[in-house]
């Protein structure tokens, strides 16, 4: 399937010059969005993986359905201040920003192998924390899967060295 037609691009948002990759119009289309959960869930099948993790808000809109298909656990990755219990925290960088990611300290148990997953690769901020989140609680990545990637971004920079599938590449 041709996924990039049901992704729209919306000029100047959020600010000046950036080209914005709004994946809702994929998402309302229900064919599209679970043929695009599918494809990203196969890559995952032989990897052995114990659990899902996804950063908020759009890497819930696709690592939760991944791990409903995958039949597993899915742990949130959440901006600071909204995980109630003891978290691990890491600053981060964003294509247009800065913040702190936090997940539960106990979500994930030495030696789990981790499929982590988000709409997009850009600058590879979010995910670098997330990875760094994984690694700290003694999670193992087993591999990343993305929706869309920016490849003039050269997110893929800072994922050297696991096993990366997109979606999609602008
Ligand atoms: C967007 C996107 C990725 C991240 C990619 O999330 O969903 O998580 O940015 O950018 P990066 O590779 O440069 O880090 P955002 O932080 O805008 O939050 P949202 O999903 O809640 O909209």
């Amino acid at each position: 399937m041709d996924f990039k037609q049901y992704i729209t691009v919306v000029e100047n948002f959020p600010k000046e010059g950036i080209r914005f990759k709004d994946i809702t119009t994929l998402m309302e289309n229900g064919e599209a969005y679970k043929k695009a959960i599918d494809e990203m869930a196969e890559f995952a099948k032989d990897k052995d993986v114990d659990v899902v993790v996804g950063p908020e808000a759009r890497g819930f809109v696709v690592g939760c359905p991944i791990s409903y298909c995958l039949g597993l656990g899915f742990v949130p990755v959440r901006k600071s201040g909204k995980l109630p219990r003891e978290v691990l925290g890491v600053d981060y960088g964003l294509e247009y920003g800065k913040d702190s990611l936090n997940i539960h300290k106990d979500s994930i148990k030495p030696g789990q192998r981790v499929l982590i997953t988000d709409d997009l690769l850009a600058t590879g901020g979010t995910i670098e924390a997330t990875i760094q989140m994984v690694e700290e609680l003694g999670g193992v990545v087993a591999g990343i899967a993305f929706m869309i990637e920016l490849s003039y971004l050269d997110g893929r920079s800072k994922l050297g060295k696991y096993d990366v599938f997109t979606l999609m590449t602008y």
